[in-house]
C-alpha cells in the first residue's frame, strides 16, 4: 500500500511555535509495490477537534512543500492535520496525521519588554578568591540570574512560554529547565532578526506560588565573536537582555500572562562570566541555591532595567542546537603536576561534563581544550584570541558536577589541572552539541579509510552547525562564511536535512547584503565588512538554488530571488566587459589551493556565469522573465572564452581548478571539452595522481573527472594517502576534515598557528561524490525534489561494494553496488513517484538479469531498457530492484 510517513511543517516534524503564514507542508511516501505513484491527495485540518481546512481530494503527484492555502492561521494555536493519498488503482492510503502550533503571529501580542541588569543600582562583582582572570576575561560581566515569582489559584489547562534573548539564554520554572536548547535564542542578523522560541510548560506549573526564572549569558550579543582585533566583542549591544511572555489559560477559559516588565529582579550567581570563545568561570561557592524555586528568599535581589518593546522578533523556524551525544575518553593520562590529559578520541564541539568528587572548598579546577598534540601537550596556538577554557571553583560538597552551558569549544583533548586525585573515564563526558538537522543519509563501503573519510566529514559538519554554518568551531573565528557553505552544501544536503536550516540562514544572507546588492563574505555580518568575494558572495545564488534542486523548496528561491539578481546586476554594473575584475571584495581565489595559482579573475569569471545561468534557470522555475540572464550568460561565457581559452583548450593558468571551472561550469564550446578534460587528467596524472584544488576547485574534482570518463583518477584521488590528499590527514589520525592539505605534514610539521584549523568542513566537499558518483545517486538536471533520477553507480578503485542511502522529500533512496563471484550485483531503491534512469555498470549489456521479484528487465516498472556507453540503461519506476550483470572493464587505470 502506498504510505505517507515522515509529515513535516516547514521542513519539521511537530514545530511548537511557527509564525510562517503560509506553511508548507510535506509527507514522505513509501510503498511494498513496484510502480507505486501518488494520484491524489487530500489534507484535512483540525483546530480542537473541529473542520478548519480541507483540500478535498486533489489530483496531483506532489507530496513536499505544499503551501498552506486555509484560512487565515491564528496565534497560539496547535493546528492537526492529516493526509490521505491515493496511488493510480484509486486505492486509498490509511492516512497519516502530524500537527503544528502558531507562536505569536502579530507584533502587538508581545507584551514583554527587554530587560537586563541594571548597572546603575548594582554593586560590582566580587573578584574571585584567587584573581586568575586573564586581560580578556577581567571586563566580561558576571551572568544575571532573572526571576518573577507569581500566584495562580489553580493550575492552567495549557501554558506556553515564548522566550528569547540579547544574549543566549536558559529559562526555568520552579527550579527546572525548560526544554533542551542550548544557546537559544541562536544566532542571526540581529539588528534585523532576532528568534524566539516556544516552550510547552503547562507541566511545570501548580497551584500556588510559581517562579519564571532565566540566566542570560553574552552569547554572540556581547560576547567575543570574529577575530577583528579592533573589534573583538560587544558586536550589537554591551550587555545581555532578555524578553519572555507565559501566557497561562485556566479550566474557565480565562488567561493570564505573565512578561518580562519592571517586577523581575536580578542577581549574579555562580557564573563569574561566560563567552563563547573564552570559556566559562563558575565559582560554586556563589551559586544561588533554590533561587529559581517558589519559597525563595529574594529579599537582596534588585530590581532590573526595563528596555523598549520588541520589534524584530521571529519564530525559531529550524532545529535549534542540542547535546546530541556523549562520548566517553579512550584514554586519560596523568602528566604530573597533577594534570590529566584526556582524549576523547573524536575531535568534538561542545563541551565537557566534569564530576568531582571530594574537592575542598575554593578548589580550582581548570579544563583547557585542543584539538590536536603537540610534544604530548595541548597544542593552542591555532585557537588564536580563544581561551577555550573553563574553570571551576568547588563548592566543596561530596560530589560536585560542573558543565559550563553559555560556551562551547572545539577540541579532542582536554587537560584538567587541580582534579582532585585521580580522574576516572567515567566522571568526564564530551557532550556533543550542534544545530540538531535530521541526519537522513549514509554512504558505506569495504574500504575503512573512505569509511573514516565520511565519517570525518559528518562530524566536520556536525561541529560547524553551531546555529549558523561556520568555518571552524575552535578559534576566535567561528563566523557564517558563504563560500564555505555554498561548497559544502552539496555534502551536507546528502547527508542531512538542512532545508530549514539553509531557509533560515538564508534570510540572514539577504539581511546582510549591501544596499547596493552586494552579498556578504559573511552572514551574520559582523567582520569583513567587504563586499563578498567570487565564490563567497554567490553563495547567495547557488544555496536558494540548490534548496529548490534538492528540496522542492520554491518558497525560499521566491524570497531569495530579487537579492539574487541584485547581486549578479551589481557585478554587471562594475564590470561592463564582463571579466569580473572590479568589485571583488577580497578576491581570495581558490582559497588554500597547493602548488598551483588558479588566475583570480578566471575563478570570479567563472563564478558570474555560474550564477548568472542560475538565476535564469530560476527565473523559469518561478515563472519570471530568465531571457536576461540567459544572454548575460551566453555573453560572459564568451568573454570567459575570450580572456581565458586558448584555441587548443588550454585554459589560462593551466590549473587543476581552472579546467575543473570551465568544465563544470559548462564554460567551454563543444569542441575543446574533451581537450580541456584531457589537460585536467593530464595534471593529475603527471603529479602522480594529487590534487592541487583549494576550496573552490575541491568540489568540482572527482564528480567533473569522472563525468569525462576519468573515474579511474576520481578513485586514485579519493584512495591517495600521501600528501596533499583527504587520505594523508587519515593516516596521520585525522577524525575531522582539515583546514589546510597542510595543516600538519611530516615534513614540515603545523602549518602557520595563525590560520590551522583541524575541522573545517569545506574540504569534505568530495562528500557529495561519494553519494552522487560512487553510489551514484543523482537527479536529471531539470528534476527538482529527487523527481527524476539519474541512478550511476560507478564501480572503482579498491571497493569491492558501496552503497548509499537518503531519505529525501519524496521518500527513501538506496543505491549501492557490489562485487560478488565474479558479478556485479546492483541494488537500488526509488521511491514511489519518482522514476529512475539506471546504468547499470557492464562489459556486456546483455548480460543483465534482473533478480526474481524485480518484474524482469522488461516487466511493469521496467519501462525500457538500451545498451549505452559503459553499460545498459534501464528506465525504472519506483520500487525495489536488483540486477546482476558481468562487471564493467576496468577504466583506463586499475588502481
Ligand atoms: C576562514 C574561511 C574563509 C576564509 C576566507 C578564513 O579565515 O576560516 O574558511 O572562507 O577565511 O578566505
Amino acid at each position: 500500500m502506498l504510505t505517507p510517513y515522515a509529515l513535516s511543517t516547514d521542513g519539521r516534524a511537530t514545530p511548537l511555535g511557527i509564525d510562517e503564514t503560509t506553511p508548507l507542508l510535506s509527507w514522505r511516501l513509501a510503498s511494498g509495490r513496484n510502480g507505486d505513484v501518488q494520484t491524489a491527495y487530500r489534507i484535512q485540518v483540525t483546530e480542537d477537534g473541529l473542520p478548519r481546512w480541507d483540500t478535498g481530494r486533489v489530483f496531483s503527484s506532489e507530496n513536499a512543500n505544499i503551501a498552506w492555502d486555509g484560512p487565515a492561521l491564528r496565534s497560539g494555536t496547535r493546528y492537526h492535520w492529516r493526509v490521505t493519498v491515493w496511488n493510480a488503482d484509486g486505492e486509498e492510503s490509511g492516512g497519516a496525521d502530524s500537527w503544528f502550533e502558531t507562536a505569536l503571529l502579530h507584533p502587538d501580542e508581545w507584551a514583554g519588554v527587554w530587560i537586563d541588569r541594571n548597572p546603575d543600582v548594582h554593586p560590582p562583582f566580587d573578584p574571585p578568591v584567587v584573581d586568575d582572570l586573564t586581560d580578556r576575561t577581567r571586563h566580561l560581566p558576571a551572568v544575571p540570574h532573572l526571576r518573577r515569582s507569581f500566584t495562580v489559584s489553580e493550575a492552567p489547562t495549557r501554558a506556553r512560554l515564548y522566550a528569547t534573548a540579547r544574549g543566549v539564554y536558559e529559562a526555568s520554572l520552579n527550579g527546572t529547565k525548560i526544554g533542551d536548547r542550548e544557546l537559544a535564542p541562536g544566532w542571526t542578523e540581529y539588528a534585523t532578526r532576532i528568534l524566539y522560541q516556544t516552550y510547552d510548560v503547562t507541566d511545570l506549573l501548580t497551584a500556588g506560588e510559581n517562579v519564571l526564572g532565566a540566566v542570560v549569558a553574552d552569547g554572540w550579543w556581547s560576547g567575543f565573536v570574529g577575530f577583528d582585533s579592533r573589534h573583538q566583542a560587544q558586536h550589537y549591544g554591551d550587555a545581555p537582555q532578555f524578553l519572555a511572555q507565559l501566557v497561562l489559560e485556566f479550566a474557565d477559559g480565562s488567561t493570564r500572562t505573565i512578561a518580562t516588565d519592571a517586577g523581575w529582579v536580578e542577581h549574579p550567581g555562580a557564573i563569574r562570566y561566560a563567552d563563547l570563545l573564552m570559556g566559562q568561570y563558575e565559582d560554586a561557592s556563589r551559586a544561588l541555591s533554590g533561587w529559581d524555586t517558589p519559597g525563595y528568599d529574594a529579599s537582596g535581589w534588585l530590581p532590573v532595567r526595563v528596555h523598549g518593546r520588541p520589534d524584530n522578533l521571529v519564530a525559531e523556524p529550524d532545529e535549534p542546537i542540542r547535546v546530541t551525544e556523549e562520548l566517553h575518553p579512550v584514554s586519560i593520562t596523568t602528566l604530573g603536576d597533577g594534570r590529566h590529559l584526556v582524549d576523547f578520541g573524536q575531535n568534538m564541539v561542545g563541551r565537557v561534563r566534569l564530576t568531582i568528587r571530594g574537592a575542598k572548598t575554593g578548589q580550582r579546577i581548570r579544563l583547557r581544550h585542543a584539538e590536536v598534540l603537540e610534544g604530548g601537550e595541548l597544542y593552542l596556538a591555532n585557537l588564536r584570541t580563544a581561551e577555550a577554557t573553563d574553570v571551576y571553583l568547588a563548592a566543596g560538597g561530596a560530589t560536585e558536577v560542573f558543565e559550563p552551558r553559555f560556551t562551547f569549544h572545539g577540541f579532542r583533548y582536554v587537560e584538567v589541572v587541580g582534579y582532585p586525585g585521580l580522574l576516572h573515564a567515567q566522571d568526564v563526558v564530551g557532550r556533543v552539541l550542534h544545530s540538531d538537522t535530521p541526519f537522513t543519509g549514509t554512504f558505506e563501503c569495504d574500504d575503512e579509510t573512505v569509511n573514516r573519510l565520511v565519517g570525518n566529514i559528518r562530524w566536520g559538519q556536525r561541529g560547524n552547525w553551531v546555529s549558523v554554518p561556520t568555518d571552524c568551531p575552535q578559534r576566535d573565528e567561528r563566523l557564517g562564511w558563504l563560500a564555505d557553505a555554498q561548497i559544502f552544501a552539496p555534502t551536507a544536503m546528502r547527508n542531512a536535512d538542512v532545508q530549514a536550516f539553509f531557509a533560515r540562514w538564508l534570510a540572514d544572507v539577504r539581511a546582510a547584503a549591501t544596499s547596493e546588492g552586494a552579498f556578504p563574505d559573511i552572514a551574520p555580518k559582523v567582520a569583513m565588512l567587504t563586499e563578498g568575494a567570487p565564490a563567497w558572495g554567490d553563495g547567495g545564488v547557488i544555496l536558494p538554488w540548490l534548496l529548490y534542486q534538492v528540496y522542492g523548496d520554491l518558497r525560499t528561491l521566491e524570497r531569495s530571488y530579487d537579492s539574487m539578481t541584485a547581486w549578479v546586476d551589481h557585478v554587471h554594473r562594475h564590470n561592463p566587459d564582463l571579466i569580473w575584475r572590479h568589485r571583488a571584495g577580497n578576491n581570495y581565489g581558490d582559497w588554500l589551493q597547493v602548488d598551483a595559482e588558479t588566475p583570480r579573475e578566471l575563478l570570479a569569471t567563472a563564478y558570474f556565469a555560474r550564477s548568472a545561468a542560475l538565476i535564469a534557470r530560476a527565473a523559469r522555475v518561478i515563472k519570471k522573465d530568465p531571457t536576461p540572464y540567459e544572454e548575460l550568460h551566453a555573453r560572459i561565457k564568451d568573454a570567459f572564452n575570450e580572456a581565458f581559452v586558448e584555441d587548443d583548450g588550454r585554459v589560462v593558468g593551466d590549473t587543476q581548478t581552472g579546467y575543473l571551472l570551465a568544465l563544470a561550469f559548462d564554460l567551454l564550446p563543444e569542441h575543446l571539452i574533451e581537450s580541456a578534460a584531457a589537460r585536467l587528467a593530464d595534471d593529475v596524472e603527471k603529479r602522480d595522481t594529487h590534487l592541487t584544488t583549494g576550496f573552490v576547485g575541491v568540489a568540482l574534482l572527482c564528480p567533473t573527472l569522472a563525468e569525462h570518463g576519468r573515474a579511474d583518477l576520481a578513485y586514485g584521488l579519493l584512495h591517495q594517502d600521501t600528501y596533499p590528499s583527504w587520505g594523508y590527514s587519515i593516516v596521520h589520525g585525522a577524525t575531522t576534515i582539515w583546514e589546510r592539505w597542510d595543516g600538519w605534514t611530516a615534513d614540515r610539521g603545523f602549518q602557520a598557528a595563525q590560520m590551522n584549523s583541524f575541522n573545517h568542513y569545506s574540504l569534505g566537499s568530495i562528500g557529495e561524490w561519494l553519494y552522487g558518483g560512487v553510489a551514484g545517486i543523482g537527479q536529471a538536471p531539470t528534476s527538482a525534489g529527487y523527481r527524476n533520477l539519474v541512478l550511476r553507480p560507478t564501480v572503482g578503485g579498491r571497493l569491492g561494494f558501496a552503497r548509499a542511502t537518503q531519505e529525501t522529500v519524496r521518500g527513501r533512496i538506496a543505491s549501492g553496488w557490489r562485487l560478488a563471484g565474479g558479478e556485479v550485483v546492483v541494488d537500488v531503491e526509488i521511491p514511489p513517484g519518482s522514476t529512475a534512469d539506471l546504468l547499470i555498470p557492464t562489459a556486456d549489456p546483455a548480460s543483465v538479469r534482473a533478480a526474481e521479484g524485480a518484474d524482469g528487465v522488461t516487466g511493469p516498472a521496467i519501462r525500457d531498457s538500451e545498451p549505452t556507453a559503459g553499460g545498459l540503461l534501464v528506465r525504472l519506476g519506483s520500487g525495489t530492484y536488483r540486477f546482476t550483470a558481468q562487471p564493467p572493464t576496468p577504466s583506463r587505470k586499475g588502481h
